[in-house]
């Protein structure tokens, strides 16, 4: 077993073509004749290098929980691990305990099944409702993004494995994902896109970092000096070593110079013989005198310095049996506070004894997360309908059954079949409309309310659309939201839209013809019991929106995504700088839907005795939560810095600290402190952080836009 202290010493006696090796995997593990996967699902492995006592670790993805497969050829064994909720819908928690528990359970199954370090969390920011992987990306918000990712990072590695913080940096779209140029001003980045993973490796020292498909500025991240070796490693004390991500291009030795620490997965050549071997082209490069030897050391010692903490290292025994259980009530937990209430004209919740007419295809077909490499295979999948009926809420059986027969009928022609592709099963979505009229009209008379599932899937390698059918409404969805709203409110019923989906659509065109719209996203495994509990009333949302939901498409200050030239983009011009999300809606006037940061309850929090002081260079911001409704509730509550006018332009308002109470019972109160740093009151002005001097406004609200208490800091 290699200790820490050996590392030296052991890189001193390594050939120079097994320190090639160490900064190469082996390739897909069990492909292209590699050898066999040591877990098989695993994304990749490190070369071990028996000689020195090195054995391969073992990475595998991601940010649901973990990815491998569930069964092994020729053994009746199952190796399921835990669908947690997407990472958009942990962020809408805005619990930093959940989240680390969340992490803890991880930690655990990638342990327990022989996996050393978790590809996750993703971390990128939400620039564009429609990138495909935005499911898997915590927030429009740094500060929320990076609060998010160190507590995920904190739990997942206080199990003894390794986090890595993906993708870094910019790399906020699909479409061309390996070579689009990403153009981002110095200052967007610092303050906007590297700010999150800033954030998490001062706070939760990750074991690694995957650099990003494309270039920034005209390089290639992976091959981007500045950003990893000036920003990540000299400005922010990174200590772990940097991957690349599966097969980036382009060049290995530049890779090696930029400080791009090792290449994954490895043997690109395999799956495109115009690539290089790299462990060759590393070799090469060093022996013809292209590439310092010590550039080489350096990155071997960065990885030897994370690899000799690992499970496999130590040569930790582990059990292919985490507590599946105990994480699944984790899973439930982080579902539950991540719900949000979008609306509620007295729909919700509507009790237990409520008969219920459950409308649309998702609710047999929910949707438990995205596709690509944040999927996840768990044991099982709680569907809305069935999570409804496991909790004996009155559901009405003869409507649930038409559903499933006309799915049955529908998935059973060539046109809707399931596909299954290399990303995951592909479900086409099926026209909703099925229902005529008079149908609904029988269904309305017999039932107490409606509740309408609207589902939506998106995943990796490729964007959403601006288009019905994705980001709006498609004609057959408007048609049942449109008979089932007219039907029931003819009965003098409520009708509530529930969205399960993993990123914004647009909902202000229809959603005047609900009484309730509650935003239950891709939940994970348990998403039926986590709707049925909040439907019924069993349990009190209380997420709030991590991104902004606006009105139309053509209100999204990114107007340059996914680049130029449109039908083939190379290169997306971050024109917008710095006012993304709701630093540009607040800044620039633009109303949208539901805002940063908002998320109703069943009950009421008033707030008070607003408190703001400097002590030590830290800001101390205090005030009082009280729930003043009469149901038990979680309240977040957000401070929120509005800057004086100075030198460097400065967004309306930008979140700096928040906290989530505890489960107040009504009439209760918390006194709450949120500290911020100093320095957090800075702004980049294109070399420098600088704090300006002047009356800063510091703002305490349920949202962004439901200010309750304002107070004012003087820097002198
Ligand atoms: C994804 C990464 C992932 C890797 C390994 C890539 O396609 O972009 O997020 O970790 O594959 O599965």
């Amino acid at each position: 077993m290699v200790t820490l202290k050996e590392v030296p010493d052991i890189v001193s006696r390594m050939t120079l073509e097994e320190k090639a090796r160490i900064v190469v995997g082996i390739g897909i593990p069990g492909m292209f004749g590699n050898p066999p996967p040591r877990v098989p699902g695993a994304a990749g492995e490190t070369h071990p290098v028996e000689r020195l006592g090195i054995p391969s670790a073992v990475l595998a993805d991601g940010p649901a929980g973990l990815r491998i497969n569930p069964r092994r050829e020729n053994d009746d064994k199952t190796y399921h691990s835990t669908a947690f909720p997407v990472e958009t819908m942990l962020a809408s928690t805005w619990n930093r305990e959940l989240l680390e528990a969340v992490g803890r359970c991880v930690g655990e199954e990638v342990r327990e099944y022989g996996v050393d370090i978790l590809l996750a969390p993703a971390m990128n920011i939400h620039r564009n409702p429609l990138c495909g992987r935005n499911f898997e990306y915590y927030s429009e918000d740094p500060l929320l993004t990076g609060e998010m990712a160190a507590a995920f990072v904190k739990g997942v590695q206080s199990q003894g494995v390794g986090a890595c913080l993906k993708h870094f940096a910019a790399n906020n779209q699909e479409t061309n994902r390996f070579l689009i140029d990403t153009l981002v001003s110095e200052r967007a980045l610092r303050e906007i896109y590297l700010k999150g993973f800033e954030i998490a490796v001062k706070k939760s020292k990750p074991w690694t970092v995957m650099s990003a498909y494309n270039k920034l500025n005209g390089e290639h991240c992976s091959q981007n000096e500045w950003l990893l070796t000036r920003v990540l490693r000299c400005d922010w004390g990174f200590e772990g070593f940097v991957m690349t991500d599966w097969f980036a291009k382009d060049d290995p030795v530049e890779m090696m110079r930029a400080g791009n620490d090792m290449i994954m997965p490895g043997k690109a050549n395999q799956v495109d013989p115009s690539r290089k071997d790299e462990v060759e082209a590393i070799i090469n490069a060093v022996r013809e005198g292209r590439l310092n030897e010590e550039t080489l050391i350096r990155n071997v010692k960065n990885i030897l310095r994370v690899l000799v903490n690992t499970p496999s290292f130590k040569g930790y025994e582990y059990s292919n049996k985490p507590d599946l259980d105990a994480h699944a009530r984790v899973a439930y937990e982080a579902g539950v506070e991540g719900v949000v209430l979008l609306k509620n004209d007295g729909a919700l919740p509507v009790g237990k004894d409520a008969k219920i007419a459950l409308f649309g295809t998702g609710q047999i077909e929910t949707i438990k997360g995205g596709t690509g490499s944040g999927d996840t295979h768990p044991r099982y999948v709680i569907s809305i309908l069935d999570g409804m009926r496991e909790k004996r809420l009155r559901i009405d059986e003869e409507l649930a059954e038409t559903h499933a027969k006309y799915l049955a009928e529908i998935r059973s022609r060539a046109e809707y079949r399931i596909e299954k592709t290399m990303f995951g099963e592909v479900f086409k979505p099926v026209p909703q409309d099925f229902l005529g009229e008079e149908e609904i009209s029988r269904f309305a008379e017999r039932n107490d309310v409606a509740i309408i599932v609207i589902s939506r899937i998106s995943g990796e390698g490729y964007d959403r659309k601006p288009e019905k059918g994705d980001f709006y409404l498609s004609d057959d969805e408007r048609t049942l939201v449109e008979r089932v709203s007219k039907a029931f409110h003819q009965h003098g019923k409520k009708v509530v839209a529930l969205l399960n989906i993993g990123s914004p659509i647009e909902v202000a065109s229809w959603r005047n013809m609900v009484d309730g719209i509650l935003l239950t996203w891709q939940a994970g495994q348990e998403t039926g019991r986590i709707v049925a509990d909040i439907v019924s009333g069993e349990r009190n949302p209380s997420g709030k929106l991590p991104t902004t939901f606006p009105m139309d498409y053509s209100d999204v200050p990114s107007w340059s995504f996914p680049g130029k030239p449109r039908e083939n983009p190379q290169r997306v011009v971050y024109d917008e700088g710095i006012y993304v999300g709701y630093r540009y809606y607040d800044s620039f006037g633009v109303e949208p839907a539901y805002e940063f940061g908002f998320g109703l309850s069943y009950t009421s929090f008033e707030y008070r005795g607003l408190m703001v002081e400097v002590v030590n260079n830290r800001v101390i911001v205090s005030f009082e939560v009280e729930n003043t409704g009469s149901l038990p509730g979680k309240e977040v509550a957000q401070v929120y810095v509005r800057a004086p006018k100075g030198r460097v332009d400065k967004p309306f308002q930008e979140l700096k600290g928040f906290h989530k109470t505890r489960l107040l019972n009504p009439g209760e109160k918390e006194g709450i402190r949120v500290e911020l740093d100093f320095d957090m009151l800075a702004s980049y002005d294109g070399e420098k952080w600088v704090v300006e001097k002047g009356e800063y406004e510091v703002r305490v609200g349920s949202s962004s836009r439901d200010i309750r208490l304002v107070n004012r800091l003087i820097v002198s």
